[in-house]
């Protein structure tokens, strides 16, 4: 089996260097820190190639998908944040293309690598300026490892090695245990909007899966396949037929809502301008829009969770930014939560399943391991080659 080469095999190579590491702090919205998750859980890289004696560490990520410079997704907030995490001024480089790194500070952070065009478009002439800040190259950005990004991609050819930091190391490790061996009996637990992205994860791990629960809106197209009324819940019309063909292959693996919690109109304001309602079955009538799954649902999943040894969950299963649809996503998250203690391993992944976890207060230490990564996490899962992988040095095991 081939394994990454990561900063922990080769702590002698960072000596007196300047490291660049591509991190994922796409954590910056309205000129604010959204949440520090991603940003603290790099820590430990930065402090090992510290302590291996680099003598600079720079740091550089995108934020959001801004066409051009965006003051509002400036990376900037991020440097105090830094700096008290690790009890020591980090400088910042505004200009990434023509500035240079200021010698007096150990850290650096790099402005939003996506103010210049050459980062999405995986150009070799941002990637070679990019590459000016690092002697070495360390990707710890598994959340942007699908892109072909020139900071994870073209960048490589400017290396005779690439390491994998702490934090992607520990992502391929737990998200391979899911992929590749996962403890029996293994449920999935999906939920969110989209079911176009969901459908190569969902192929892959239906083979391994003991059980697979769809919930949040993607259900509503399950059940639409089924020939279930759902009302004016949202469907996605062009995936009726894979849908209807999945539940026909996996009809005895595939656990979908037997009930809802349904408003009379489309959510736009918490609590105002909608009815709520509890169906009395999975029939949703018309009129009305499924925004949670109902107690019925709740119970049934609840109970058939707890015979699971391993759990990988994606998504919530409804709008839970809303105190009227949270209950489902809170008790299920409240119920896996508890798994740990079992010694029962529960992988949580996606921006919005970690967000519902905050909203709600739940520790990720509860979890065996809360990824960083979302579309990330899913093509990794799903089996596909991830450029910010393929680049990192391999070595035999
Ligand atoms: C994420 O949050 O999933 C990653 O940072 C990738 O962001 P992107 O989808 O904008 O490329």
């Amino acid at each position: 089996m081939t394994k990454l080469l990561t900063i922990k095999d080769e702590p002698e190579a960072f000596k007196g260097k300047s490291v660049f590491v591509r991190v994922d702090y796409n954590v910056v919205k309205n000129g604010e820190i959204q949440d520090t998750y991603r940003i603290d859980r790099t820590l430990p890289t930065i402090r090992f190639l510290l302590e291996a004696g680099a003598k600079q560490v720079v740091l550089a990520s995108h934020s959001g998908r801004p066409k051009d410079r965006d003051e509002s997704l400036s990376l900037r907030p991020i440097v105090q944040h830094l700096s008290e995490k690790l009890s020591e001024e980090v400088g910042f480089v505004e200009d990434v293309p023509n500035g240079t790194a200021p010698e007096d500070r150990r850290v650096i952070l790099l402005e939003n690598l996506r103010f210049w065009k050459g980062e999405k478009d995986d150009d070799p002439k941002f990637a070679e300026a990019l590459s000016r800040f690092g002697d070495e190259y360390v990707n710890d950005a598994f959340g942007v490892s699908h892109r072909k990004n020139a900071s994870v991609s073209a960048i490589a050819q400017f290396y005779t090695k690439r390491y994998a930091g702490l934090l992607l190391a520990e992502e391929v490790e737990k998200l391979s245990e899911v992929r590749d061996n996962p403890d029996k009996p293994f449920h999935v637990l999906f939920g969110g909007a989209k079911v176009r992205d969901k459908i190569p994860v969902l192929e892959a791990l239906v083979q391994k899966a003991d059980r697979i629960f769809i919930g949040g809106a993607m259900a509503y197209t399950f059940l639409k396949a089924k020939g279930v009324d759902v009302g004016n819940s949202i469907v996605d019309n062009d995936r009726l037929e894979w849908a209807k063909e999945f539940l026909n292959h996996y009809k005895s693996k595939v656990y979908l809502p037997k009930d809802h919690v349904c408003a009379t109109a489309e959510v736009e304001k918490c609590g105002d301008g909608y009815e709520v309602r509890d169906t009395q079955d999975e029939r949703i009538e018309d009129g009305w829009i499924g925004y949670d799954i109902g107690w019925n649902t709740i119970k049934t999943w609840k109970d058939a969770l707890k015979e699971a040894n391993m759990v990988f969950w994606n998504g919530p299963v409804g709008y839970y930014e809303c105190e009227d649809f949270e209950c489902g996503t809170k008790l299920l998250a409240i119920l896996l939560s508890g798994f740990k203690d079992d010694g029962k391993k529960v992988v949580v992944g996606g921006g919005d399943t970690v967000a519902a976890l905050s909203r709600f207060s739940i520790p990720y230490e509860d979890f065996h391991f809360v990824s960083t990564g979302g579309g990330a996490a899913l093509d990794f899962l799903a089996g596909k080659h991830l450029p910010g992988l393929e680049i990192i040095t391999k070595k035999e095991a």
